[in-house]
């Protein structure tokens, strides 16, 4: 990764660029990934602080396991992007979700953004003591699965998913 780009943790001198990220989504009609772009963002200090709680392990839903969002800055003004790390897998992030989703603003996609997001969340990854991650992406996302090979994923299976009437691949990345 260059200097230009940087995998960090979410701050409040970017909440400007960090919503009109999810206004791009929004706009374009597509889901919000990773899921904490759904996360109201109003009160961005709250925002933040619910982040950082929810990395800490701290005021978790039922059935979610710690998990640390971060972002993809560009030229430390723009945020092009939005990783998740969830810390251990479940039996349901077996199955679909993994360890890793990840986001890239549409109008900055094609860039290899998600390449660098993807590389800098698995360094976060190493960071918080995991030996692998499991990756799942939808078989007709190329640019994911592309990214996810591109960071040295490896195949283990698919499985179609009738919640989501489409296959769901799996693929495992060993950050040893
Ligand atoms: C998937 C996503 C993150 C890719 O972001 P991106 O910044 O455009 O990806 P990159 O520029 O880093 O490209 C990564 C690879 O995907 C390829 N790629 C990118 N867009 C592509 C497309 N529309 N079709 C086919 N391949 C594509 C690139 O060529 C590159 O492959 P290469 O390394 O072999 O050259 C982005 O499309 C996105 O945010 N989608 C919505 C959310 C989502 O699907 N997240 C993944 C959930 S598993």
């Amino acid at each position: 990764m260059t200097d230009r780009f940087a995998v960090v943790a979410p701050r409040a001198e970017l909440a400007g660029s960090y919503r009109s990220l999810v206004r791009e989504f929004t706009d374009a009609g597509e889901p919000l990934v990773p899921f904490t772009l759904e996360f109201p963002h109003e009160d961005f200090d709250a925002l933040l602080g619910q982040l950082a709680a929810f990395s800490r392990g701290d005021g978790l839903p039922p059935g979610f396991v710690p998990h640390t969002t971060l972002w993809l800055v560009g030229d430390g003004k723009e945020v092009l992007g939005v990783s998740n790390l969830r810390h251990v897998l479940t039996p349901r992030l077996l199955v679909e979700g993994g360890n890793i989703g990840y986001g890239v603003r549409p109008s900055a996609r094609r860039q290899g953004h998600a390449t660098r997001l993807l590389q800098g969340t698995l360094e976060h990854a190493r960071g918080i003591g995991l030996d692998s991650v499991l990756l799942t992406c939808a078989k007709g996302n190329a640019a994911s699965v592309a990214t996810i090979r591109r960071c040295g994923g490896v195949f283990d299976s698919e499985e179609f998913i009738p919640a989501r009437n489409e296959v769901v691949q799996r693929y495992w990345i060993d950050l040893a």
